[in-house]
Formats: C-alpha cells, sequence, structure tokens
C-alpha cells in the first residue's frame, strides 16, 4: 500500500475517458447521483476505484466536512488528484480495491463507511481465490451460477457492501448487464432481499463518451430491511429526470431498467394493475429461434432469411412481408432440409440481434422459409397475428422492441424480453 496526497483537495476533471478508454464519469452524471442519496451526515466516504475523483468531488460539494478515502491501482489518477491538493479531509491510496485485506491495508475498518460511491471498472480480473472470500462476506457468493462469472463491477459491489455500515448509503454506476441481464438475476434477489434498493436511474445511451454503454445509477440503503418496492426513473439527454415509477421487488428482480418498466411490460406492474394486460407470451403459440448461422447460410440448400433481408415498410401496404425469394412452398421442404428451422405462413418475423432491431419485423404471408440464428418467428394465434404485426410495426412497437432489448451497440432480445411485451389494450 502506499499512502499519497492525504489532505489533498478534489477537483473534478474535464475528460470522460483516458487513452486506455477508461470512462470517467461526466460531472452531471455524479451530480445525480450524489443528489440522491438522501437523509444522510457522512462522516466518512469512500471512493473506490476513483479514477480522478468525480464522484467524491461530486460530494464534497454536498459534504463539505466529510472524510474521504479514495483508492485506485492508476498512477495518472494519483497525478490528477495530486494537482489539486489543498483539502485538509482527503487520504489517496494507491492499491488494488479488490484486495481481500483492503480494510487493514487502507486503514478503514470493515462496516465503517457512511457512503461508499463507485463507478467500476467494466471488466474480468483473473481470477484470485480471494475473491471468493469477498463476496462471500457480502453475501453475494450464491448469486451467480459460478463465482468465476464475477467481474470486477460485481467484486467491487461486494468490497463496498463489507466496508459500509449498517444504513449507510452505496450509490453505484452499473452497467446494464447487472440491471437486466438474466445471468444477474440471482445478484439482484439478492440486493433487494438484504439491502433497501432505494432509485434506480437509467442514463442515456452516450452519456459517457466513446461509448453506448447502456449504465444505470444505483442507490441503495445496506442492511436497512428488505426492499419491498423500487422507484425507477430515467436521465433525458439533456440531464432531466423523469418522474418515478414504482415497481415492486419480485418484478424487480426480473430487471431494474426504467425503459423495459416504464413501457408496462407484463412484470412492470403491480399486478392487481396489470391482470387485464396481454402480452404477446399470451398469444403466440410458439417463438421459434433459426439455427443456421451466417457462416452456414451459402451452404443451406434453401435460401435463408437473415437480418440484411427484412424489407423497408414503404415496399408493402399491408404491413412488411417477407421477399418472396426466400419463400417455399411447404410441400418442396425434403426431410434433410427439415433439420434447418423454417418459419411457417402467418409468422411474424423479428430480429434477435442487431443496433436497428426494433426496425426489423415482417410477416411471412404464404409458405415456409427457412431462418437463420439471428431471426425469431412469433407463431401467434390466428386472431391475434395481424394486432401483433400493426402493433410490431408501430412507432410503439418499435419503442417496445427497443426496451425490451439488451447490450451495448449491437442489442439483442431474449425469449423473455420478446414474450414479456405487452400488447396495447
Ligand atoms: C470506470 S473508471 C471510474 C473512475 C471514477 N470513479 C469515475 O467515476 O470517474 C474505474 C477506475 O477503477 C480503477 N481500477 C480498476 N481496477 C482497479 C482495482 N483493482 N483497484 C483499484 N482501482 C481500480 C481504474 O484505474 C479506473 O480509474
Amino acid at each position: 500500500m502506499m499512502l499519497l496526497a492525504a489532505e489533498t483537495n478534489l477537483r473534478r476533471p474535464s475528460l470522460n475517458a483516458d487513452a486506455y478508454g477508461r470512462y470517467y464519469t461526466p460531472s452531471q452524471v455524479s451530480q445525480t447521483l450524489i443528489d440522491a442519496i438522501t437523509g444522510m451526515r457522512p462522516k466518512l466516504i469512500l471512493e473506490l476505484g476513483c479514477g480522478q475523483g468525480a464522484l467524491a468531488c461530486a460530494a464534497q460539494g454536498k459534504w463539505a466536512r466529510a472524510n474521504y478515502i479514495t483508492v485506485d491501482t492508476d498512477l495518472a489518477a494519483m497525478s490528477a488528484l495530486k494537482e489539486s491538493a489543498t483539502y485538509a479531509s482527503h487520504t489517496h491510496h494507491i492499491h488494488d480495491a479488490l484486495d481481500d485485506a483492503l480494510a487493514d491495508r487502507i486503514g478503514v475498518p470493515l462496516a465503517s463507511v457512511d457512503v461508499g460511491l463507485c463507478n467500476p471498472p467494466y471488466v474480468r480480473p483473473r481470477w484470485r481465490s480471494s475473491f471468493g472470500h469477498i463476496l462471500e462476506d457480502a453475501g453475494l457468493s450464491g448469486t451467480l451460477q459460478s463465482v468465476h462469472d464475477a467481474g470486477a463491477d460485481l467484486l467491487f459491489i461486494a468490497q463496498n457492501l463489507r466496508l459500509l455500515k449498517q444504513r449507510g448509503k452505496l450509490g453505484l454506476i452499473l452497467p446494464d448487464g447487472l440491471i437486466t441481464g438474466e445471468k444477474y438475476r440471482g445478484v439482484r434477489h439478492a440486493l433487494l432481499r438484504e439491502h433497501l434498493v432505494e432509485l434506480v436511474v437509467q442514463l442515456p445511451r452516450r452519456v459517457f463518451k466513446g461509448t453506448e454503454a447502456q449504465t444505470h445509477l444505483l442507490v441503495l440503503s445496506k442492511l436497512s430491511g428488505e426492499t419491498q418496492e423500487v422507484a425507477l426513473s430515467q436521465m433525458s439527454d439533456n440531464g432531466e429526470l423523469s418522474a418515478t415509477i414504482v415497481v415492486p421487488a419480485d418484478l424487480a428482480k426480473h430487471r431494474l431498467d426504467y425503459g423495459f418498466h416504464a413501457m408496462g411490460s407484463s412484470t412492470s406492474r403491480p399486478r392487481s394493475k396489470c391482470a387485464h394486460k396481454i402480452t404477446i407470451g399470451n398469444v403466440v403459440q410458439e417463438l421459434i429461434r433459426g439455427t443456421t448461422s451466417s457462416s452456414q447460410i451459402r451452404s443451406c440448400p434453401l435460401p435463408v432469411f437473415h437480418l440484411g433481408d427484412f424489407p423497408f415498410p414503404s415496399e408493402f401496404t399491408d404491413g412488411p412481408q417477407v421477399p418472396s425469394k426466400f419463400i417455399q412452398p411447404h410441400s418442396k421442404t425434403t426431410i434433410q432440409q427439415r433439420s434447418y428451422k423454417f418459419a411457417r405462413a402467418g409468422d411474424i418475423l423479428i430480429a434477435r440481434i442487431g443496433r436497428n432491431l426494433q426496425h426489423k419485423v415482417c410477416l411471412l404471408p404464404r409458405g415456409v422459409c427457412v431462418i437463420s440464428d439471428c431471426i425469431y418467428a412469433v407463431r401467434a394465434a390466428p386472431e391475434y397475428r395481424q394486432i401483433l404485426l400493426a402493433y410490431l410495426v408501430s412507432e410503439d412497437g418499435k419503442i417496445a422492441l427497443e426496451a425490451a432489448s439488451h447490450g451495448v451497440g449491437a442489442k439483442y432480445l431474449s425469449r423473455a424480453d420478446v414474450l414479456s411485451i405487452v400488447l396495447p389494450d
């Protein structure tokens, strides 16, 4: 451990990302996170992975008398802090924040921090057995299929939870995976069960310069009772926060993003209020995913409908349809060809992945058609086909598809995402 720049001041840097692609938090986001942490008069504030101290700097505006401890492995982070050395209550450590013995190394006892602030690195560090102990200690070890799947984001959360006192508040900036990914459902469940998750704010996609990564703010109060309901909000491109919506915890563990719940997904409202809502899952007989990969398309004996084959909606008066060259008469498909996945007449084809997947929807009007592994065929009950198609190609439908999707840049839709989209009344 090395102690540096004791008694320094924190001043906000102007850059968002450095030459190594590390994304530093812009002031608007830091400020929103600090504003969201309420009901505290903290004495000790910690920022693990502080970079240039964006979060601690914003906190200083609100809690000028607190003691600040910042930790980062990066020497450049240190020099940026040193430049602004005048304040009496800040200690910076150049140290690995994922050290199991961090508390001793930085002289901050476990369960002593009032406010933890963290925009963790979104990488997967080489696994160390001590990570298992950090997760275990924070009550997060059983939340993933394998603890080895834990990225730095989850490990930083765990380390913060260890250092935070009971009822201490943790303000985080988290990647979309932890907030919406199926893989992290167990993590969300554990956080909601053990702590009071107060607020989650979905940030605009381009808020961190140079990346379209979807990120979210999350504020929780450690061991303050099980979360019953979570307030969700969204920050617009100009930094304004939407009105909050409130989601019960048993639905929030499914996903914690405002975009999804605000669209009125089946899982987004108290059950009593959404009992009458009809979802795609309620009206489909099957949701089929193709199996032919892009590299196998050429060797397939039949034309394969893939992402680039969706027609422009304006080409059709009755809604977009699969172009004729992909359509086979049903009788012509041989046994061998049946090892491919076929969409059938009446199926609605949607893109499963892609940057603009919400614009890729069309109907197979007759016959059958081989679909690639990037395509879903939604086989709805006949009485719902036209309603479903009309909705999915409408502006509202596009918004619903986009809101249900995950991922950075190229987005994707899981089966559960598609099935939980709510149809209009
Ligand atoms: C996404 S940046 C966030 C910086 C700052 N908190 C902010 O919001 O602008 C993550 C920071 O974590 C630091 N970091 C990465 N791994 C670390 C580790 N094991 N221990 C301490 N800091 C680490 C990086 O050097 C980087 O400064």
